[in-house]
């Protein structure tokens, strides 16, 4: 597999014609680094499962340019999930919807959803339009590392992930770190009222005030098939612990003022919320990297970007 740093415009374009020829591109998102797959080529999908490890029935994301292009993936698009489109995208957030013809069973791990998400990084939104002028109509793409592991936010993390199990013709785009660091909103848009299935930057607050519909409780996600939403998730290795103190030799990550405690292990101290979602996973990998077997996270509290992070966090914490 090549990695491509920085890609100019024109290995962008090699990129896309990869994914045409049903290789997987690994590209960066704003949120976390991507496994791509011609959405409609179900021999190259079915290699990203493999590749990840993932259970097939674990349906994909799928990655568009832009809402001109929803129309052809999803149907009767209720005007709340619309506005949504129009205000997030490109961003953070995925939109569950009734999923079109196009949408095959190979995507949806057979439901009749299917996500989908315009991501904001640059290189992803090249790679997507490179794409659509080839012919393409969307890039499925789920997170780029093993099922049930914490998702990749560098180019180094997806080639560490997954390197040994890609072909020498698959390619990874590197596009620096990813700003957000954690997975997008997962929007559930078929009701009357959205339904978040994963918390993420675009919370149910900014939702509530663009759409003025209040957001329901996820009362249905033991019967969704969402992968983030298995109770052992995003873990790496170490056992992570929420908590507040850290005993001599564990790994301890909280907010720049807090003290570390006594003999405990420093990971890192963000100054702000957003900081402390875009490096958590990396700082997690540090942890395994530096073989500790327990990691601290002293997790701030709030209802913003903190959702998410005590959500990926607990998920973690369960995952040992
Ligand atoms: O930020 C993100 O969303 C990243 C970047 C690469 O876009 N992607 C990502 O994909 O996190 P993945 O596959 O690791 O997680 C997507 C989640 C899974 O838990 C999957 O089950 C859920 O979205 N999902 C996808 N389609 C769905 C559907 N039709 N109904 C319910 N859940 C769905
Ligand atoms: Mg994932």
């Amino acid at each position: 597999m090549e990695i491509i740093s920085n890609p100019t415009q024109v290995e962008i374009k090699n990129a896309a014609q990869a994914l045409k020829d049903g290789r997987l591109v690994a590209f960066p998102t704003e949120t976390v680094y991507g496994l791509g797959a011609d959405a409609t080529n179900e021999k190259a999908v079915s290699r990203v499962y493999s590749v990840k490890g993932r259970p097939t029935d674990h349906p994909l994301i799928v990655h568009i340019s832009s809402i001109n292009q929803l129309g052809k993936w999803a149907i009767d698009i209720q005007e709340y999930a619309i506005k949504l489109a129009e205000e997030f995208w490109p961003g953070p957030m995925t939109l569950i919807l009734t999923r079109s013809e196009i949408a095959k069973e190979f995507i949806t791990g057979g439901q009749e959803s299917v996500g989908i998400r315009v991501p904001s990084h640059p290189v992803a939104l090249k790679l997507l339009s490179e794409f659509e002028k080839l012919g393409g109509v969307g890039i499925a793409a789920p997170s780029a590392n093993r099922f049930g592991k914490i998702s990749p936010t560098s180019s180094t993390d997806v080639r560490e992930d997954l390197g040994m199990y890609l072909e020498d013709t698959d390619q990874i785009l590197d596009g620096g770190r990813s700003l957000v660091g954690i997975e997008s909103t997962i929007v559930d848009c078929r009701g009357p009222n959205p339904i978040i299935l994963r918390p993420g930057l675009i919370s149910s607050k900014m939702i509530e005030e663009l759409t003025t519909i209040l957001v329901s409780a996820d009362l249905n996600s033991k019967r969704i098939r969402v992968s983030g939403a298995l109770e052992k998730h995003y873990s790496p290795k170490a056992k992570v612990r929420l908590g507040e103190t850290a005993d001599p030799g564990e790994g301890f990550i909280a907010m720049a003022n807090i003290k570390t405690p006594k003999g405990a292990i420093r990971l890192a101290s963000p100054v702000n919320i957003e900081e402390f979602a875009r490096y958590i996973y990396n700082n997690l990998r540090k942890a395994d990297q530096s073989k500790l077997l327990n990691v601290v996270v002293h997790c701030p509290t709030g209802e913003g970007l903190e959702v998410a992070l005590r959500d990926r966090l607990t998920r973690a914490s369960n995952g040992n």
